[in-house]
């Protein structure tokens, strides 16, 4: 395992589409991945894009945590809004319905910095893990926004690119002094 070095913006690397792998199961993959989960861990990121790490390939992985989901749903309605520790290897999203809900976003290749997108908020996603299983979901809300940002490493977007109001771009400190003074 290592800590792998992330891309920032301004990166070629960030803007390419990436290549689909040929077989998620091969050791390449899965060592690979193992390194992308310690940069990320380490990092503290809730995502990371193989792009970010300079390996142009269709892998990501991401993690939902329970505690950013909203506590006044059900059971139900909160599950997909969470995600475990996951990888998806050429992943594939549908959108399931018109609604969309913003959020401030970061990225790891965009340090010190936290933007307000909009984006759908009911997705539909598959990809394959490391074992080769197709893994499919449902997800909505912080979980659907963790995998469309994500995925849109894999065709060259950063998030900046999704935003429609770049006076939302901001440092994360300032973010901070906002979210204070109500
Ligand atoms: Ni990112």
């Amino acid at each position: 395992m290592a800590i792998l070095k992330i891309a920032r913006m301004g990166h070629p690397v960030l803007l390419t589409v990436a290549r689909p792998v040929p077989d998620p199961t091969a050791p390449e993959i899965r060592r690979l991945v193992n390194d992308m989960i310690e940069t990320m861990i380490d990092a503290n990121g809730a995502g990371l894009a193989a792009p970010q790490v300079h390996v142009p390939l269709r892998v990501v992985i991401f993690q939902a945590p329970g505690e950013r989901s909203d506590p006044g749903l059900s059971e139900a309605e909160r599950f997909d809004h969470t995600a475990p520790l996951t990888v998806l290897i050429n992943p594939e999203i549908a959108i399931m319905g018109p609604e969309t809900e913003g959020g401030w976003e970061g990225c790891l290749s965009v340090p010190g910095l936290r933007g307000y997108v909009e984006r759908p908020n009911h997705i539909q996603y598959r990809g394959y893990g490391v074992d080769g299983r197709l893994i499919e979901r449902t997800a909505r809300g912080f979980h659907a926004r963790v995998v469309q940002h994500e995925c849109d490493h894999l065709d060259g977007r950063l998030y900046p690119s999704r935003m429609a109001d770049l006076s939302r771009l901001v440092f994360e400190s300032e973010l901070r002094h906002m979210q204070a003074a109500g």
